[in-house]
């Protein structure tokens, strides 16, 4: 068998460590050959493919990014998009391809797999909102940037008696900023779920303050919003997937922090730090896992599948019940933050 593989939408830690399980047990247990494919969808679409062997993929495991590069092409927003990867797999004589990407790539990967392509999904994301699996990997990576930072943060912050404005990726679900707000002991968090009150964040400020602490720490997801007005974003250009490029709340939000309570107010966005470099141990031990689950599932023709941790076991789940709806923050995680607001 002759199986592809391809990175696809955002990048984030531990792509490599999927693409080298892959290749590894591939290569010396089953004895198929591997196709990398450049650039996600693209990639297939243009017939930009390389053969990964056992060299290809040596020394890869704890780096960031991605050796077959990635794009947010559509295939089904080109002309003939799926005519031409139907082209592209027959020319390479490409049996599957496994697919690593987040709902954009994997919602790819389900239309295709109706469309009569044998394909294998693996869940990526530093969002971790991809449905039916406990984590995607790269998230963990992502809230120990978040988690670093706000130690750093705090340092600064009560050395200045300031307010200290922390915006981090999560367009559409707040779990970097849940999850990385808890471990860096955020003082507020402010998720796209749970639409904010900025009386209600000047108030717990104001509370610190009267208790002695002069200094606090607001974390705030990208696609957060406030009850009475609509998403800051950059631009209003749309992605092939119809996403806006978020970006511009945490300002929006620390300049009203300081002109409502006169405390001297700084913002830090995250931005893409939280994407880049090494996986940690526990994304790289995921991805592993990932990988030679999905290869094992093309083995045993789980095609129109995608791996997925549950309870700490790798299962496969239908692609298509994967990418239905996102997986955002769990209402009891959220409670246990608030804990500790003000
Ligand atoms: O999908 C992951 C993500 O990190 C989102 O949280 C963010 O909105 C997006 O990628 C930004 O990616 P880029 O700047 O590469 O378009």
């Amino acid at each position: 068998m002759r199986i592809g593989i391809l990175t696809g939408g955002g990048d984030c830690p531990g792509l490599n460590a999927v693409i080298r399980a892959v290749v590894r047990k591939g290569i010396t247990h089953y004895g198929y050959d591997i196709l990398g494919i450049k650039n996600g969808w693209l990639g297939l679409v243009e017939g930009k493919v390389v053969p990964l062997d056992l060299n290809s993929i040596s020394g890869i495991l704890p780096r960031g990014g991605t050796i077959l590069g990635t794009s947010r092409t559509n295939p089904f927003k080109l002309e003939d998009g799926v005519g031409k990867i139907h082209a592209q797999l027959s020319r390479f004589e490409m049996d599957a391809v496994i697919a690593v990407g987040g709902e954009d790539t994997l919602g790819v990967a389900a239309k295709l797999h109706e469309k009569g392509v044998k394909v294998v999904g693996v869940p990526k994301t530093i969002d971790n909102d991809l449905s039916c699996t406990d984590y995607t990997f790269g998230f963990d990576t992502a809230i120990s940037v978040v988690s670093e930072a706000l130690d750093r943060l705090h340092t600064t912050a009560e050395a200045h008696h300031r307010v200290m404005v922390v915006e981090v990726m999560g367009r559409h679900a707040g779990w970097i900023a849940v999850e990385g707000g808890i471990a860096g002991g955020a003082d507020y968090i402010l998720t796209p779920e749970v639409p904010f009150d900025l009386g209600d964040i000047c108030a717990q400020i104001q509370r610190r303050r009267e208790r002695g602490k002069e200094f606090s720490i607001i974390v705030v997801a990208e696609g957060a919003q406030p009850e009475d007005t609509s998403l800051s974003t950059q631009t209003e250009d749309l992605d092939a997937f119809g996403h806006v490029r978020l970006g511009g709340i945490g300002n929006f939000l620390g300049a009203e922090i300081e002109k409502r309570t006169g405390y001297e107010t700084r913002v830090t966005v995250l931005g893409h730090t939280q994407r880049g470099g090494s996986p940690t141990a526990f994304d790289r031990v995921l991805a592993t896992r990932y990988g030679i689950g999905a290869i094992d599932f093309v083995h045993q023709g789980k095609f129109g599948q995608m791996v997925s941790l549950q309870g700490n076991k790798i299962r496969p789940v239908p692609l298509a019940e994967a990418v239905a709806e996102l997986k955002t923050v769990d209402p009891e995680l959220y409670e246990i933050a608030k804990i500790f607001f003000g």
